[in-house]
């Protein structure tokens, strides 16, 4: 039976590191907060003007593609994660197939949606391209610029401390290896409760959503059948180009969704808890990831947390940390692992693997 593995894996973190005390410069936190709610020491900003999402991700991408053996013009299909793109349009995957100077136009690439479960859906589609035999060098990226998109006022304090720049890619082949690869992923969405973590203005939605903002403002999008407005300037004055977040909520979401998860996929692949070598969890929150294992009674050495150092770097959260733990030799081959993420959307998934 065919199977997709993981051939290569990368990372990438900029260079500069953000300390809690270095926000405190700028808006009213404290170290002491900011740890305390949610384990963060530290974060990594990437260079303006010469550091992008796609500029990060194609150093993730370069190892990746190396670590499995093969050149960037074998690369089949490009799938980018991200929710702090370079452009509105087009997608970074595009710019990244451009970065890495791969000049095929056989090649596919796709972006997607998907904010801190990006990463986690796109393993699931690559997996699906790998055992349909359509392709076979997926390389499947998860990146963030967040840093160029934030508040850095106290009013958006409760989200700006949060976020870090990084990515994170894998190079997925096929395997008829028994012992190897993608057992089983889960993924779910809830669009009831869209607006409770996200980035709204611009957009083309001329207000129709307004009836599920808990502050609805008429911020002029225009009433002819031309020249509608994505952006104004009462929105910039406001402060409503931010992303919003409804931190008490999410949270309790959260916290519920990734235990419930984490079940259904290893009950898919026929797995139990006790058999788990490591969970990789979306870096949301270092509480968040110690309920999650309070709940479901892991031990320390089975979950994988370095939000303390990298912050939330959301789509590439995930592989950042799967690729560090690997490196540090605490997930080995034959090792069951389980990726794991909820955000936005909401949305929330699961892949369940044998690395
Ligand atoms: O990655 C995608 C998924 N995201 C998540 O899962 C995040 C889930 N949510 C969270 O992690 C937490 O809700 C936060 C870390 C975002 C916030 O922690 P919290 O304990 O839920 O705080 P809160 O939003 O309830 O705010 C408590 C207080 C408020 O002050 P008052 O109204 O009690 O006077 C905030 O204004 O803390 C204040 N506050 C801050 N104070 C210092 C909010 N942000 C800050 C800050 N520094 N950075």
């Amino acid at each position: 039976m065919v199977r997709t593995k993981i051939a290569g894996i990368g990372k990438y973190l900029p260079k500069t590191i953000v300390k809690n005390d270095d926000l405190q410069s700028v808006m009213e936190t404290s170290d002491e907060w900011i740890q305390e709610r949610t384990g963060i020491q530290e974060r990594r900003y990437g260079i303006k003007h010469e550091e992008t999402t796609t500029t990060m991700a194609a150093h993730a991408a370069r190892t990746a593609i190396e670590r499995a053996g093969i050149t960037p013009n074998d690369v089949d299909f490009i799938l980018f994660a991200t929710l702090s793109p370079d452009y509105y349009f087009p997608g970074c995957g595009v710019l990244l197939q451009r970065e890495l100077g791969i000049t095929k136009t056989t090649i596919g690439a796709m972006d997607i949606r998907n904010q801190c479960t990006g990463f986690v859906y796109g393993l699931a589609t690559g997996d699906q391209f790998i055992r349909s035999g359509m392709y076979r060098n997926v390389l499947v990226v998860g990146a963030e610029m967040h840093s160029m998109g934030l508040d850095y006022s106290t009013r958006g304090r409760n989200v700006t401390v949060i976020f870090g720049d990084g990515a994170g890619a894998v190079l997925l082949q096929p395997t008829e290896e028994a012992d190897q690869g993608i057992l089983a992923s889960k993924l779910h969405s809830d669009g009831t409760y869209a607006e409770k973590l996200a980035f709204i203005n611009p957009g083309a939605h001329g207000g129709y959503h307004n009836r599920y903002l808990e502050e609805a403002v008429d911020y002029g999008y225009g009433n002819d059948a031309f020249g509608g407005i994505f952006l104004t300037e009462k929105m910039i004055a406001d402060g409503m180009t931010f992303p919003y977040m409804d931190g008490p909520f999410v949270f309790k979401f959260a916290v519920q969704k990734f235990p419930e998860v984490i079940q259904e996929v290893l009950k898919e692949a026929g797995e139990n808890l006790s058999n788990l070598d490591m969970l990789v969890p979306h870096q949301a929150n270092l509480r968040i990831s110690q309920f999650v294992q309070r709940i479901l009674k892991l031990r320390d050495d089975q979950v994988w947390n370095n939000i303390q150092k990298y912050g939330n770097t959301t789509a590439a959260s995930v592989p950042i940390a799967l690729c560090e733990a690997v490196e540090e030799g605490a997930i080995k081959r034959g090792d069951l692992v389980c990726l794991a993420a909820f955000g936005s959307g909401f949305t929330w998934g699961a892949n369940l693997l044998r690395w």
